[in-house]
């Protein structure tokens, strides 16, 4: 049996420890936001965080995860740091084709702007160039990429635009 902190709650899996923690998420704990791809650490589209950091869950065993925080993308449904600005840009910028890599991308892109807000567009680049994209939606990650840090760094800054209310 296993205990992990997903998303910041605490489930109880009965899995082998070297089951990949890929398969953890999708299969026994319902999260199939974390997507498998290429299964051999080339692709990312099976990142998520570990405590804070970009992962490739196809390649951890899931008893590596014990202890430490495991953050995937159905958290952007609760948080408000830099995932929701990722996620809100990635959308906006309507990057997905087939959308299979795209939590992979969205991880990995927060976990760069979560360890440090005032990347030059040419250090999220070289972050990012790790993950495949097989629609090739390149151009259109990497607007999303840069509208997320601008996005971002407003928030941090105070300068998050304001909503305007009705009377
Ligand atoms: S599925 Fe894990 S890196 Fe491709
Ligand atoms: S959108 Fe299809 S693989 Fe990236």
């Amino acid at each position: 049996m296993l205990e992990l902190s997903v998303n910041g709650v605490l489930r109880q899996v009965d899995a082998p420890n070297d089951e990949p923690l890929v398969w953890v998420l999708r299969d026994d704990l319902g999260l199939p936001g974390t997507r498998y791809g290429c299964g051999a650490g080339h692709c990312g589209s099976c990142t998520v965080l570990m405590d804070g950091v970009a992962v490739r869950s196809c390649q951890l065993p899931a008893s590596a995860a014990v202890g430490r925080e495991v953050t995937t993308i159905e958290a952007a449904a609760t948080e408000d740091g830099a995932l929701q600005h990722v996620r809100e840009a990635f959308l906006e910028h309507q990057v997905a084709q087939c959308g299979w890599c795209m939590t992979g991308w969205q991880l990995t892109l927060t976990s760069l702007l979560e360890a440090n807000p005032n990347l030059t567009d040419e250090a999220l680049d070289a972050g990012l160039q790790g993950n495949l994209c097989r629609c090739g939606t390149y151009v259109r990650i990497r607007r999303a990429a840069r509208d997320a840090a601008e996005r971002y760094r407003a928030t941090l800054a105070g300068d998050a635009p304001t909503v305007e209310m009705g009377p």
